[in-house]
């Protein structure tokens, strides 16, 4: 079973985001032409008949506003965003825990991570549908197969040990329609959710027989999870968790 990024995070924000009712509003937000699942985009009228068109920051891949964006993209949006720039997203310290670090990622047509990712230099390796390193380094003759797909998240995160004690079933229920209401994450895929004060687990599940076209992929929701608990939210506006 494959595993995916373990992911250590202090969670102050976990509460707001588990008591935020309204969810971001997927509904593509033609009048002012601005993508409501990414903020790194820049959209234009530019399409057919003056749509609105959104493109990814970092690649200039055109998105689809209406579900989230492939992780990879994100990725790459956030290694070119300006350091500066308070309405952008930082690199934080916390990165993934299991990861090399950030890296600037090679996406697909597709806008998923290719197999094979090399760090600008000649240092290359092979990486999973999460975008993790799952080989040792080579030159660029390194070959990776087709990508191995990551069927297994294991999201962890701790609120404060002095804050009280979650029920567990409804913490369980709250997370569920958290994902499916702001991820788009049919709760099918939430395999279980484990709570031994103060550390909660998540387990995403998604092979791909069982993932329908169109369905969002457990790697990007997870990504979107993590992003939201550290107060990074990649929804934009008010829909973001930086209430704190
Ligand atoms: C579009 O912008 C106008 C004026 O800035 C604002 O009043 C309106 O709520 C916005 N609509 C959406 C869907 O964001
Ligand atoms: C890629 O290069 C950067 C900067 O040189 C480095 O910090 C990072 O650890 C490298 N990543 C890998 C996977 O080699
Ligand atoms: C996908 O998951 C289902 C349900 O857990 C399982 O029955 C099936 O064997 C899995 N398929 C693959 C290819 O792993
Ligand atoms: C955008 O995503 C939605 C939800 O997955 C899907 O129904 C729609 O067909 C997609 N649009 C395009 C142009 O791919």
């Amino acid at each position: 079973m494959a595993r995916g990024p373990g992911l250590a995070l202090q969670s102050q924000p976990l509460l707001s985001l588990l008591l935020l009712a309204a969810v971001a509003s997927h509904a593509a937000a033609e009048a002012n032409c601005t993508c409501p699942t990414n903020k790194m985009t820049i959209c234009s009228r530019d399409g057919p008949g003056g749509r609105c068109q959104c493109r990814a920051l970092g690649s200039g891949f055109e998105v689809n506003c209406s579900t989230l964006t492939s992780k990879c993209l994100l990725l790459k949006a956030r290694m070119t965003a300006p350091k500066h720039g308070r309405s952008l997203v930082r690199p934080s310290e916390h990165a993934l825990v299991d990861n090399d670090g950030l890296y600037d990622p090679d996406c697909d047509h597709e806008g998923r991570f290719k197999a094979r990712q090399c760090n600008q230099t000649s240092v290359c390796w092979c990486v999973n549908s999460v975008g993790v390193r799952r080989t040792d380094k080579g030159d660029l003759s390194l070959r990776c197969d087709d990508l191995v797909r990551t069927h297994h998240i294991l999201i962890e995160l701790r609120h404060r040990p002095a804050s009280r004690a979650f029920d567990h079933a409804d913490l369980d229920a709250q997370l569920r329609r958290l994902f499916h209401e702001r991820y788009q994450l049919p709760p099918r895929f939430v395999a279980a959710v484990h709570y031994e004060q103060p550390t909660i687990q998540i387990e995403l599940q998604q092979n791909m027989s069982q993932k329908a076209p169109g369905d969002v992929d457990i790697a990007d929701a997870a990504y979107y999870f993590e992003r939201d608990a550290k107060g990074e939210s990649l929804f934009p506006g008010r829909d973001g968790l930086d209430l704190n």
